[in-house]
């Protein structure tokens, strides 16, 4: 691998540095190059170019609003035994702490981002005579993006839509239930899924839902900081609604209650927020069955009891 850095990186110099590691699903590596130091997530299935290009996608995306700090990615290289990599630049990361607060600020900046863009651009053409409108991004008026992004390995559809709750339930909930149908064929799930979907839209009944960027993956094993601030990783991004992205970050810790206080400071939970939740943490729910096995079916099952009531 370390003569495909080199050829590809056009670098001379190719040190290793700090201990290798790595997440959930890849493994991590850290390299001092002759432009500076980097971090090069390796993996070996046959879909880790899809993957790492939707992560490459995400990172662009999210450094491009200039609202939040993300590393700068760089290139995805393909193995030859299979798999692929991903060099991005390396940043020194501690456990987000003091950091937290800020970072519910700009996670709330970051979501608010299109809309901004959206009335912005509405404003514009409602000024006879303004020429200069082609020049600024419009926003975006649909849920999806504009490439597969996975969250963990499992890709996931991103086709635009123009309703959110049909967008989540086509995408996320049954994309992910199929998968669980056909590794584990569960009678229950089914027939919990089917009382449940049509109860889906009335969680979403009275309440506007503008299209916000989303990290996509936002759990503690996703986030850091340093002594500049907060700083985000591993994407998974796509239009959709912001409350999703709490989800996640509500469930499995790591996260202090000065995040969320300083998140709602600038978006104030809307009517429903706490059974939305819920069903964007069923989501999460089955993507970790689907990712780590039946010990996430009970959780899975039970939360679908829970919004069933
Ligand atoms: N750009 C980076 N610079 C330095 N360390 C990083 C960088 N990105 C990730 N890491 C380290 O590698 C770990 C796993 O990274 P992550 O991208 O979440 O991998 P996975 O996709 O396997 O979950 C992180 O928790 C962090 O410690
Ligand atoms: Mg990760």
């Amino acid at each position: 691998m370390e003569q495909l850095l080199r050829a590809q990186l056009h670098t001379k110099t190719l040190r290793a540095f700090g201990s290798s590691g790595g997440g959930c699903i890849s493994e991590g590596y850290a390299y001092y190059t002759d432009t500076g130091p980097v971090f090069v997530k390796v993996n070996r299935r046959a879909q880790a170019r899809q993957m790492f290009e939707g992560e490459m996608a995400s990172l662009e995306a999210l450094r491009n609003t200039g609202l939040v700090r993300v590393p700068k990615p760089m290139k995805v290289i393909d193995l030859p035994g299979g798999g692929a990599v991903f060099v991005m630049e390396h940043l020194k990361m501690k456990s987000l702490g003091s950091q937290a607060s800020k970072l519910g600020e700009q996670m709330a900046d970051l979501h608010l981002y299109n809309q901004k863009l959206r009335e912005k651009s509405k404003a514009q053409q409602n000024t006879v005579g303004c020429g200069a409108e082609d020049a600024e991004p419009r926003g975006v008026t649909k849920f999806g993006f504009h490439t597969v992004t996975c969250c963990g390995f499992i890709p996931q559809v991103n086709e635009w839509q123009d309703d959110w709750p049909t967008f989540f339930t086509r995408h996320r909930l049954q994309a992910q239930l199929d998968l669980i149908e056909k590794d584990y064929a569960d009678r229950e799930t089914q027939e919990l899924w089917s009382r449940l979907q049509v109860k889906i839209p009335e969680l979403f009944s009275g309440i506007e839902i503008v299209p916000a960027l989303l990290h996509g993956d936002l759990w503690s094993g996703n986030v850091a900081e340093d002594e500049q601030g907060p700083i985000i990783y591993d994407p998974a991004s796509f239009y959709g609604h912001s409350e999703f992205e709490l989800a996640i970050a509500s469930m499995f810790g790591g996260f202090p209650r000065s995040f969320f206080t300083a998140y709602h400071q600038k978006i104030p939970k809307a009517p429903g927020f706490d059974k939305r939740l819920l069903l964007y943490q069923l989501f999460n729910y089955l993507n970790h069955w689907n990712h780590f096995g039946r010990e996430y079916r009970s959780p899975s099952l039970g939360m679908m009891r829970k919004l069933l009531r």
